[in-house]
């Protein structure tokens, strides 16, 4: 890799549902918002019915893309499954040349790519490839999504464990309420996660109502530029 490519954000998550594409959407305006280019990929996403790749549309949006979808999210499935348990039930297999190919298309005249990943890292998408691999490939340094409830902090180490045996850099982690305010227990439970993660803890994006933004302090931005300035995987 040159030192001249575009620099990006792998998002991933502990799980599916934690919030990954709120998060996305959340960094989109915030790098956005200081004026820089983003370019933006979902390049798998399964579920997809007659509305087409909803997450991949969320961040079209939020980034102004005029990227067509089909590049934007070059691998759709309609079963909303691991992405290789749907491209099997449609016969198909998972082209990765294509993702490769969207991807430098997209990236091409972009200061910043932000990648949305489908469930966590070991879902898999081909023979031994699972999302860990795709962040590879794509040479991306991980943004970790992590719910609050119980069971974050098994989840959130496992993840960061498979992250480090991979040697896939990490940016950071963000927690998201997505499941609405805390239990006392799930407070204090969470209490623990941060204690874990110290400065790996990068935003904190609290239970939002519906149609409410997410607040633009929620991640810390400023800390996750300077950390992808300096992450290896960058260069
Ligand atoms: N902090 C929050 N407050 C309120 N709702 C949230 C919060 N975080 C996430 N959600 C909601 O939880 C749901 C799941 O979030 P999101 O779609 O971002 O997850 P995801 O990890 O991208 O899921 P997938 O694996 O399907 O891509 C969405 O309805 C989202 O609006
Ligand atoms: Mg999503």
């Amino acid at each position: 890799m040159t030192r001249a490519r575009t620099p990006g954000i792998f998002v991933t998550g502990t799980d599916t549902g934690v919030g990954k594409t709120l998060v996305s959407r959340a960094l989109i305006a915030a790098f956005r918002k200081v004026g820089l280019k983003v370019g933006v990929m979902k390049p798998i996403e399964t579920g997809v019915g007659e509305d087409g790749p909803l997450d991949a549309i969320a961040m079209r949006d939020a980034a102004g893309a005029t990227d067509p979808l089909e590049t934007i999210c070059p691998q759709q499935f309609a079963l909303p499954a691991a992405p290789n348990v749907a491209a099997r039930a449609e016969n198909r297999e998972v082209d990765l040349a294509s993702i490769d190919a969207a991807y430098q298309r997209i990236a091409r005249g972009r200061d910043l790519m932000v990648v949305e990943g489908a469930g966590g890292l070991l879902v898999p998408i081909r023979g031994d490839w699972t999302m860990a691999e795709l962040a590879r490939d794509l040479a991306l340094p991980l943004l970790i999504v992590a719910r609050a409830s119980l069971g974050t902090i098994n989840h959130t180490a496992l993840t960061l464990e498979v992250a480090a045996s991979k040697k896939l850099p990490v940016l950071g982690v963000v927690i998201s309420h997505a499941e609405g305010p805390l239990s006392a227990a799930d407070a204090s439970n969470l209490l623990a996660l941060k204690e874990i993660l110290g400065d790996r803890l990068i935003g904190e994006i609290p239970p939002l109502g519906p149609g409410e933004a997410t607040p633009l302090d929620a991640i810390d931005i400023d800390a996750l530029t300077r950390r992808l300035l300096t992450d290896p995987g960058a260069e």
